[in-house]
């Protein structure tokens, strides 16, 4: 079933095939750290194509198509003349051609879904405006590791709830029985139709699904406090209206001493925790503010997971490529 799948949202898997590629890829984490050879994807020609910036979406899927036995070859937005002087269409028959797989960052989820449709060969979705799948994998995949199990845990989500992230932990938790709260100002909850899709996933699995602005009660109980940049790419013009509506939503000391257990921290990065790179500087002096979504205190905590989150990054979309691209058996996961 996973065989010539494409791989563009999570609401196109069920729980059981989720929970196979986050098992899959702890298994192939463990084969790397052994150093045993895993090359799923042996002679296979893999393109990244990348309409947004990204480190470590590009580095995973490079590197995990490297020891999958593949080459990989990157074609930036500026490379090409996808949705410029080509068509979708045109551009994803002449790719699909050539290459054995896809990834496919950029802000539509319409191109990544007709990308799919007419390449002939999986698509992987490193992220779109409405959804960030291979992010889920990896994420779900640190909880699993740190709690031993998935169901019945409780993240809470603080920031901006209508982002990629925010939709897909929201979505993929529900799927996964993982109870999620997203703790953000009204007028940033995630749109109506998604708070009903992932409640009516959470109905199969046990979850419970919470929409709250009261970030305080949120997190009392939380397993795992994630958050995510207050403004996402493609919305540089929004710093001023975030701050004003998030500042309330930061991840600090304050709010982590309300927590009744222990916890981890998650943050999917890149993360604005300092001011230190000249951007980061540029944008503290304009809106008197050098800490955003989280204070550098609660991002070099022990309660931080985050990098072990991007390093699973690799492993994850290792899962993803194998089980959609490769040449080994998978049993019948419905
Ligand atoms: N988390 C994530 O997708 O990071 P990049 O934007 O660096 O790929
Ligand atoms: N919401 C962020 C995620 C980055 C990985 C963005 O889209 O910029």
């Amino acid at each position: 079933m996973f065989q010539g799948k494409s791989f563009l949202k999570e609401i196109d898997f069920s729980s059981a095939q989720l929970e196979y590629l986050i098992d899959f890829a702890i298994h192939l984490k463990d084969l790397k750290k052994r150093g045993i050879p895993h090359e799923y994807l042996k002679g296979q020609n893999i393109c990244l194509l990348f309409e947004k910036n990204s480190t470590r979406t590009r580095a995973a899927f490079t590197v995990a198509t490297n020891d999958l036995g593949a080459a990989p070859e990157f074609l930036g937005a500026n490379d090409v003349h996808l949705n410029a002087k080509e068509s979708v269409e045109d551009t994803a028959k002449v790719l699909g051609s050539m290459f054995d797989g896809i990834e496919f960052r950029g802000f539509s989820q319409e191109v990544a879904e007709d990308l799919a449709k007419y390449a002939g060969v999986p698509v992987w979705n490193g992220l779109t405006d409405d959804w960030h799948p291979t992010q889920m994998i990896a994420d779900y995949m640190t909880l699993k590791e740190e709690f031993g199990k998935l169901a019945g845990l409780k993240l809470v989500y603080c920031g901006d709830g209508r982002n990629n992230v925010a939709n897909s932990l929201l979505v993929t938790g529900a799927i996964l029985g993982v109870n999620v709260t997203v703790a953000a100002p009204e007028s940033l909850f995630p749109e109506p139709a998604l708070i009903d899709l992932a409640k009516g996933y959470a109905e199969k699995s046990g979850a419970t699904i919470e929409v709250t602005e009261d970030v305080d009660a949120a997190v009392v109980d939380a397993d795992a406090l994630y958050t995510d940049v207050w403004v996402s790419m493609g919305e540089e013009d929004k710093f001023e209206e975030r701050i004003n509506l998030l500042k309330k939503y930061q991840i600090n000391k304050e709010l982590t001493d309300k927590i009744e257990k222990e916890y981890i921290f998650l943050h999917c990065l890149p993360a604005f925790h300092d001011a230190t790179t000249s951007y980061a500087k540029e944008i503290a002096e304009k809106f008197g503010m050098a800490e955003m979504e989280v204070t550098d205190e609660v991002f070099r905590s022990q309660q931080a997971r985050q990098f072990q989150q991007a390093e699973n990054r690799m492993h994850s979309i290792k899962a993803i490529m194998a089980a959609t691209n490769g040449n080994l058996f998978i049993p019948e996961i419905k």
